[in-house]
């Protein structure tokens, strides 16, 4: 699970204790190799991508942050999933 740290991805951990759940430091969205290798190395079957830059009220200043998190970052996560051949679950 990305976003591990968040309000869904807590509940979601409460709910699915066994999941492995990165800090977004130890899986940055925003860093394709970093995601390609973490999701590589753990040969997930499901990804459940809760990470989101949600700092609504900041977002108009950082615009390209927010982008990155909540464009590129789940590009990303897509494209690894591909790669290992497992599913992705995303809520918005
Ligand atoms: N809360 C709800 O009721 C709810 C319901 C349905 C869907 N959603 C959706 O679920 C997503 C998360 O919402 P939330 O309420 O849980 O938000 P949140 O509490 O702000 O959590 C966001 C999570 O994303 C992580 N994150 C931010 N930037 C990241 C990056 N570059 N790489 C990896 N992780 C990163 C944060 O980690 P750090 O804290 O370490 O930065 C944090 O764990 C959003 O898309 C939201 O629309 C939320």
């Amino acid at each position: 699970m990305t976003g591990g740290g968040g309000r869904l991805g807590t509940e979601l951990q409460a709910l699915l204790p066994q999941i492995l759940a990165p800090s977004s430091r130890e899986l940055d969205v925003t860093d394709l190799k970093q995601v390609r290798r973490v999701i590589e190395r753990e040969q997930p079957e499901l990804i459940v991508h809760a990470a989101a830059y949600t700092n609504i009220g900041a977002a108009e200043q950082e615009r390209e942050q927010c982008w990155r998190v909540n464009v590129e970052g789940i590009s990303h996560v897509a494209e690894a999933t591909r790669m290992v051949g497992a599913k992705l679950i995303h809520r918005e």
